[in-house]
């Protein structure tokens, strides 16, 4: 196979950032995806549907300057769940256009200071309201509890954390984002009820061991972290079998080189200017390129209750040499895989 045409995609979960930075990054993931749910976690987080309105024209505006034709982007909007956000609120974002709310546990990843430290408690009201709405809860699915290891979290959140939840909200649309292991893997094949996950490109690809190939390296750092390589295979084969409650989030999250390459370098890998070379790349290893329109065009669509696009998107078998560093405002951005080649391209829109 030499090229292949799949319906437009859209990535199910991503970071936009604000400022010079959105300006920077936003024209990539326009390249590629027709739509694009948006992540709050900015500084301050998105908590209201004034402030989702409000980004959301930062982030029209952004499009605009980088150049990309009115209409073929649309940004999907995100609230930031924290302890105190009203059920009125949620009714609010919805009539507004709003997609979906955010669980960030309170310290789990890059903002989430503001994040949620209750979710049964606090919450419940606000989770009520989404239910009644069909408004999905995408979940940072990792515990906070520093005696839970790092690779461990994420399994220990599925008991700790979404089982309870699924018990008291079962009607309750459920996005596990940005899956990492075999036991959430099985969690949401074998779950009851509106259950999905968004799968990373990276998680497809590597495994922890990228993480130290050679010397510490960076660019490779994101949360949840990579896993062992049980777990990669595991992610790869939900990715490409039938089961449509797995789609595509590149979780692509941007993080200036200098606070990458630092003491105490950011989480985060920048995955939209090459999201889809790097996702072919991946299924065309588990000899499954058939199954990469479900996955990236027809699953997420679906499970939100959308209509899945129309347009089209080429890929094209030839090498893609990713670039080493990209500007970013003041600063540069490192892609992941900087200067690796990759076995796919996407073809120029005409
Ligand atoms: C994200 C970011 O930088 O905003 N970082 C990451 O490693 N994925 C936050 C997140 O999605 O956890
Ligand atoms: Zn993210």
């Amino acid at each position: 196979m030499t090229t292949l045409t799949l319906t437009r995609p859209d990535d199910w979960h991503l970071h936009l950032r604000d400022g010079e930075a959105l300006h920077a990054v936003v024209g990539d993931t326009a390249r590629q995806f027709a739509r694009a749910i948006i992540m709050p976690n900015l500084r301050p987080p998105v908590v209201n549907a004034e402030q989702a309105l409000a980004y959301r024209q930062r982030i029209e505006a952004a499009l605009a300057r980088a150049g990309i034709a009115p209409g073929t982007f649309t940004p999907l909007m995100t609230l930031y769940l924290t302890d105190n956000t009203p059920a009125a609120e949620i009714e609010r974002a919805k009539e507004q256009g709003v997609v979906a709310v955010k669980l960030y546990p309170a310290g789990a990843t890059t903002n989430s200071d503001a994040g949620v430290t209750d979710l049964l408690g606090r919450c419940a009201p606000a989770l009520a309201a989404m239910e009644r709405a069909g408004m999905p809860l995408l979940m940072h699915g990792e515990v906070t509890d520093p005696a839970v290891d790092v690779f461990d979290r994420e399994a220990v959140f599925i008991d700790r954390v979404m089982l309870p939840l699924r018990r008291a909200f079962p009607g309750l649309k459920v996005v596990f984002e940005h899956l990492t292991t075999k036991e959430g893997v099985d969690y949401v094949r074998e779950a009851e009820g509106p259950v999905a996950a968004t799968i990373t490109a990276h998680h497809l690809l590597y495994n922890r061991n990228a993480l130290f190939l050679g010397g510490m390296r960076p660019h490779w750092y994101c949360l949840p972290v990579l896993k062992r390589e049980v777990h990669r295979r595991a992610l790869l084969e939900a990715a490409t079998s039938d089961s449509p409650r797995f789609f595509l989030g590149t979780d692509s999250a941007p993080h200036p080189r200098h606070l990458k390459e630092h003491a105490c370098g950011c989480a985060g890998c920048y995955t939209a200017l090459h999201a889809m070379e790097l996702y072919a790349t991946a299924f065309e290893m588990a000899g499954r390129l058939d199954r990469l329109e479900a996955f990236a065009s027809f699953n997420g669509p679906d499970f939100y209750g959308l209509p899945r696009n129309t347009g089209t998107l080429t890929l094209v078998k030839e090498p893609f040499e990713v670039p080493a560093e990209l500007p970013y405002g003041q600063a540069t951005l490192v892609p992941l895989a900087a200067g690796e080649t990759l076995n796919w391209r996407v073809r120029p829109q005409a």
